[in-house]
């Protein structure tokens, strides 16, 4: 018993060492985390865009469960651009921090977009049921990236 917790102490000592080495950087660390939310936003909305286009079969499960995900992860967005995190590793342009009225504005519509939806996808029983809210998500995230992100496509998984 006494070995395990002198080795647990061991480890822990070595991981606060390595740790403390490199200081970790706020500004990358958000930039890191905004990245990742807006993979799992397209995540989400690849499969739903795949059953628009007719690359996948309408499946009223796996429409629900992602929009109400997306619904779900959206607001994760707003938080990745407290910092103002811009340059090296980002596609992100200063302009955000400028216009941050706009910009918030923007990220309302999607939110308010993930939100019509989700409710859409409650009482669908085919694709063209959701056609139009999807259709107004889908301009949230250019109207954004046209002016916010440096390269404007918007890819989906
Ligand atoms: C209010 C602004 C805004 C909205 C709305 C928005 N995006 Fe983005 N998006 C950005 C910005 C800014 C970046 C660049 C982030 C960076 O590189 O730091 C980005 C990056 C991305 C990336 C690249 C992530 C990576 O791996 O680097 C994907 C994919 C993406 N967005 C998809 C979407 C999709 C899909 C939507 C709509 C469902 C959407 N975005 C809506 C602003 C927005």
């Amino acid at each position: 018993m006494k070995k395990l917790i002198v080795s647990a102490v061991l480890g822990s000592l070595i991981l606060a060492s390595s740790v403390g080495a490199q200081q970790r950087d706020p500004i990358q660390d958000q930039i890191k985390y905004r990245q990742s939310v807006y993979v799992l936003l397209s995540s989400h909305f690849g499969p739903i865009g795949a059953m628009m286009r007719g690359r996948a079969d309408f499946d009223l499960a796996a429409l629900q469960s992602n929009a109400a995900t997306l619904e779900a992860i959206a607001p994760l967005a707003l938080n990745a651009f407290t910092l103002e995190s811009h340059g090296e590793g980002s596609d992100a342009l200063p302009g955000i921090w400028e216009n941050r009225e706009d910009f918030d504005e923007k990220m309302n519509n999607l939110q308010m977009g993930m939100a019509g939806l989700a409710e859409a996808a409650k009482t669908a029983t085919s694709v063209d049921d959701v056609r139009e809210a999807f259709g107004n998500v889908g301009g949230t995230c250019k109207a954004c990236h046209d002016d916010y992100r440096a390269d404007p496509s918007v890819r989906v998984r």
